[in-house]
């Protein structure tokens, strides 16, 4: 039906005879001339329509925003004056000379380039939303980057194996999706939170390296990055040790953006363990293009009279640590009281702060609601430590690690967003070194740090459960300005210790069997020694396209209560189909 996108004209073709097919951006009638603006995916044209050709006038004249049309013409060289030198196909314009309309459209619910459109609103008219240049952008960009990762790993021998959907629960730390089954009444498949146990079992089944970009469902509480359906490019291999696995993938990354994005990444990466990603940024996914950094200052806090400080300071799980903000000093007191508000919701009970007007004034030249509470040689070491300047200003945070972490971790970003201060465009590194398991106050036990199928950086058993707090495990995560894109771990490939880990975790013998019973059977039949890795696949195309949300690159999302808007789903099953599974609803307490 066409010759040419829209979008692809310019000067090499004029006077060609070309047949285009799009949208009307805008249709505008300047003294009896009518211009059209045809939208296609590739860009916007100018069609021109004089009188002289009296029936494609008039229907040019009918035409309304959106309506589908097909038009033929010559491309011609706009008159002097009128070039618009922000449009790729702004030096040209088309001559209308037939046009036909393939099919009227109702006004838009919304204007294309509108940028002040409701969430919801673009969502529940996502079809016309994705009309808009900055979503066709997004999902070609995805296209191109997946096609990317494909080439890079079926150069390299991976094998993409798809894995099932409906299945057993994968233990990622979210809750299943279940679908109930029909055949087996009273019983349920869970969608999987990743293919994490059938990509071991290839690597048990001898198919060496496997990869898949594959979706995976999880019912978690949704935020910017994190969706209930999401995409994984998710790899295993086989007889390879984390540096050969997160070698490969530092390359795999590297191609991508150097082919996408023609950006070339530092090389290598740098990698830090997750403890120093803790004391020196508060985080497990600091973002190195902000400057600021945490100083710890227990040690100096452990006598000080400032219960606050000297609490913390002297309890195990506790910490006293320091954000030191050059040229801080101009903060007022609003912007303070604003970001003790913000750490508020973190659990962080107050914001104490010292600021350096003048340090050779001594005490005289700083200002500080703290100041009476601390001894001077105190003040001194914290100066020196922070390495504080005239015009800085330093932040405290007094309280268990874990509140002082999250508190001035994400002080420490929001700052660095406030204040300007990122340095580099971006910011790749590996966090290793991960303990292998946290302590969960709430239900007193072990939970994994990464998942239960991560294997510890030791072999002695007894020396594991006789510390579990201070084993580390072979896992590893890249972190890319401040986001986990992905993250991954050498195996557990023997099953004593599969099965050590399982109880240490509180999963009897009992419950291990029905849960992952093929897995550890599966061990037993000859296991190569493995590992591997998922990005997040909405995560990578979202840094790489610029944009603040995983939304903004995925077709068809849902949205924070896990929607969708363009569908109503979810949505009532009928009596019928909720007989035949046999289910029978409780009845809602409170009416919908
Ligand atoms: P993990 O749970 O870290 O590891 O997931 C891997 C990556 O998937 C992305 N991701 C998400 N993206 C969008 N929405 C979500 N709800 C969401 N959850 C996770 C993140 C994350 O880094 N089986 C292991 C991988 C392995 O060990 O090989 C796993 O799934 O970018
Ligand atoms: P107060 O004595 O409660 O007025 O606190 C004095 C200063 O210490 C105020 O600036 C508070 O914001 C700050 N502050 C209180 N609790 C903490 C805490 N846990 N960590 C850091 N600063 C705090």
């Amino acid at each position: 039906m066409r010759s040419d996108y829209c979008g692809k004209l310019n000067s090499s073709h004029i006077d060609q005879e070309v047949e285009l097919c799009g949208w009307v951006h805008r249709r505008r009638d300047h003294g009896g001339v009518i211009f059209i603006d045809l939208r296609d995916r590739e860009g916007i044209a100018q069609i021109v329509f004089d009188p002289d050709r009296a029936d494609s006038f008039a229907i040019a004249d009918s035409v309304r925003n959106e309506f589908v049309i097909r038009i033929t013409g010559k491309v011609r060289n706009r008159p002097e004056g009128t070039i618009n030198p922000d449009m790729p196909t702004g030096e040209i314009e088309i001559l209308g000379h037939t046009i036909e309309v393939l099919n009227k459209a109702k006004t838009p619910p919304f204007q294309i380039d509108d940028e002040h459109v409701h969430d919801d609103v673009k969502l529940r008219y996502r079809y016309v939303d994705l009309r808009r240049p900055l979503m066709q952008n997004n999902l070609r960009l995805r296209s191109q980057i997946v096609k990317e990762m494909r080439t890079f790993l079926d150069d390299r021998g991976f094998l993409d194996i798809e894995t099932p959907m409906l299945t057993k629960a994968t233990p990622e730390g979210a809750r299943d999706y279940l679908v109930p089954s029909r055949t087996h009444p009273g019983n349920f498949f869970a969608l999987p939170q990743s293919p994490q146990l059938f990509k071991q079992l290839l690597m048990m089944s001898g198919l060496d390296r496997y990869y898949q970009i594959v979706r995976c469902f999880r019912d978690e509480d949704l935020r910017a990055d994190r969706q209930p359906e999401f995409t994984q490019l998710d790899i295993e291999t086989s007889f390879m040790n984390e540096a050969d696995i997160t070698g490969m993938m530092e390359e795999m990354i590297h191609t991508l953006f150097k082919k996408v994005l023609n950006v070339e990444l530092p090389s290598p990466f740098p990698r830090m363990s997750y403890a120093e990603a803790m004391e020196r940024f508060g985080s497990d996914r600091p973002d190195l293009r902000n400057p600021l950094e945490l100083v710890d200052v227990s040690d100096l806090m452990k006598a000080v009279e400032f219960k606050v400080f000297s609490g913390p300071a002297n309890m195990e799980d506790g910490r006293v640590a320091t954000l030191h903000v050059p040229g801080g000093s101009t903060l007022s007191r609003k912007q303070i009281d604003d970001y003790t508000a913000y750490i508020a919701q973190f659990g962080a009970r107050g914001l104490a702060y010292i600021k350096v007007n003048n340090l050779s004034a001594g005490s005289e030249g700083l200002q500080s609601p703290i100041l009476k509470f601390l001894p001077d040689d105190v003040v001194t070491k914290i100066l020196e430590r922070t390495k504080a300047a005239d015009g800085d200003l330093i932040f405290f945070g007094a309280d268990k690690t874990k509140v002082v972490n999250d508190a001035l971790g994400a002080l420490r970003n929001r700052l660095g967003h406030d204040l300007n201060l990122l340095k580099t465009e971006w910011a790749p590194m590996w966090v290793i070194d991960f303990p292998m398991f946290e302590y969960n106050e709430d239900e007193k036990r072990w939970d994994s740090l990464h998942h239960p199928f991560t294997a510890p950086n030791s072999d002695d058993i007894d020396a594991i459960k006789q510390n579990p707090g201070k084993t580390l495990s072979r896992a590893y995560d890249l972190v890319l300005n401040g986001t986990e894109l992905g993250g991954g771990s050498i195996r557990i490939h023997n099953s004593e210790m599969q099965s050590a880990v399982l109880e240490l975790l509180g999963i009897g013998e009992e419950e291990a069997q029905e849960k992952f019973g093929f897995l550890l059977e599966a061990l037993g039949y000859g296991c190569p020694p493995h590992g591997g890795i998922a990005f997040g696949l909405d995560r990578t195309v979202m840094l790489m396209a610029g944009c603040d949300s995983i939304r903004e690159v995925i077709a068809f999302p849902k949205t924070q209560s896990a929607s969708c808007l363009l569908t109503s789903a979810p949505s009532k099953a009928n009596s019928r189909q909720l007989q035949e599974l046999g289910i029978k609803l409780a009845k809602s307490k409170t009416p919908e």
